[in-house]
């Protein structure tokens, strides 16, 4: 029998470590009552304020809020000094300003939600059996949609589009666009925002996503409830998909779908979970978060499809340009990518 030598240290570090995440496992969720109680929004700006104060701007209990407050303290969230607590304005734009880039309440209302569904995905590492989007919660289909938008806003139109060729001019002068896999419609809507020109259709199978979408779109774009693999018309300047060709059971019918749909010298804009080819070079902070993600909601929801490829949020460009090449395209360039996304044009 093989003995095997304990080094001590490493146990102490590797469970001080594990406490650290303990906290910032709970802390999700205080993150999330932050948001949705307005308690971020009313400290940012406001200075010093002991709980007191803070629960009367929010219509909140004082004792909750002061546990709150010395949770958030203890994390680094907000600091603290004589009984009072502040937000510092670097942590506002983060925790406040659903406009900023760096805003964060969204990916922890989907994260928050995807850990929600953790019986479902246990019971399916048994079974094998898949467990659809729309088998989540509302907070994951809001969650996302927040979670993605302001990278979307502050990439898509000011250097994702920019990138591709030709792709601007067509939409300046009037263009025919599929956003498909669009959720609550994020990315259509601000494409048609700044291309009013052009003719802006958003599909996905979700029908929740689908009347959400319709909400907000104001004329400014036309939803339809559709899958990939059929979504109507032909002939479009510019398909797009935006973080949702993993979540596909059958990507490569998508694929083809999306070829068959293009007009001749039209281009698909696929933008996918940022991602190295291998394993070891996903082995970093976002790499975590993104296999994380992928094991609770995104390789499940494929398998719960028709074909069940299961590419997995980390499928990285390798894999990515085997779906596309199967398909029939013919040209897969990187364009640009950002830490959370890789950004690829695809031509016929
Ligand atoms: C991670 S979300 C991304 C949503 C949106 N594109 C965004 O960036 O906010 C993945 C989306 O893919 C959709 N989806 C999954 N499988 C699909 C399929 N076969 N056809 C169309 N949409 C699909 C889901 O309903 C979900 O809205």
């Amino acid at each position: 029998m093989s003995t095997q030598t304990i080094d001590e240290a490493k146990v102490n570090a590797f469970v001080m470590n594990a406490v650290s995440e303990l906290g910032a496992t709970l802390n999700a969720a205080l993150v999330v009552i932050g948001d949705r109680l307005g308690l971020y929004k009313a400290m940012a700006g406001a200075g010093a304020l002991t709980p007191r104060e803070l629960a009367d701007r929010t219509q909140t209990n004082e004792r909750y809020v002061r546990e709150w407050l010395n949770a958030q303290a203890a994390g680094g969230y907000v600091t603290y000094a004589d009984g009072r607590y502040t937000l510092p304005a670097e942590h506002a734009m983060a925790l406040a300003d659903e406009n900023s880039p760096a805003f964060l309440p969204g990916a922890f209302q989907l994260m928050t939600a995807a850990v929600r569904d953790e019986p479902k995905i246990a019971e399916a590492f048994k079974s094998g059996a898949g467990v659809g989007w729309h088998q989540h919660s509302h907070d994951l289909f809001e969650g996302c949609e927040r979670f993605f938008r302001p990278g979307y806003q502050h990439n898509l139109t000011q250097s994702w589009i920019p990138a591709l060729d030709g792709v601007e001019d067509k939409l300046r002068l009037g263009a025919r666009v599929a956003d498909v896999g669009c959720g609550h419609g994020a990315s259509t809507l601000i494409m048609a925002d700044a291309y009013p020109a052009s003719d802006f259709r958003g599909f996905d199978y979700h029908g929740e996503s689908i009347a959400a979408a319709t909400q907000k779109a104001d004329q400014r774009a036309w939803f339809e409830v559709a899958s990939a693999q059929d979504f109507p018309g032909k002939g479009y300047d510019l398909v797009t998909t935006f973080d949702c060709l993993h979540d596909m059971g059958d990507p490569v019918s998508a694929a083809r779908h999306i070829r068959e749909a293009l007009a001749d010298d039209g281009t698909w804009l696929l933008v996918e979970p940022f991602a190295g080819d291998t394993v070891e070079e996903n082995l970093n902070p976002v790499g975590r978060v993104y296999y994380a993600v992928s094991t609770l909601v995104c390789t499940p929801a494929s398998l719960s499809q028709e074909v069940g490829l299961a590419l997995g949020a980390q499928a990285g460009e390798a894999r990515l340009r085997d779906v596309v090449t199967a398909a029939g395209f013919t040209r897969m360039t990187r364009v640009a990518e950002t830490p959370f996304n890789l950004v690829l044009e695809v031509r016929p």
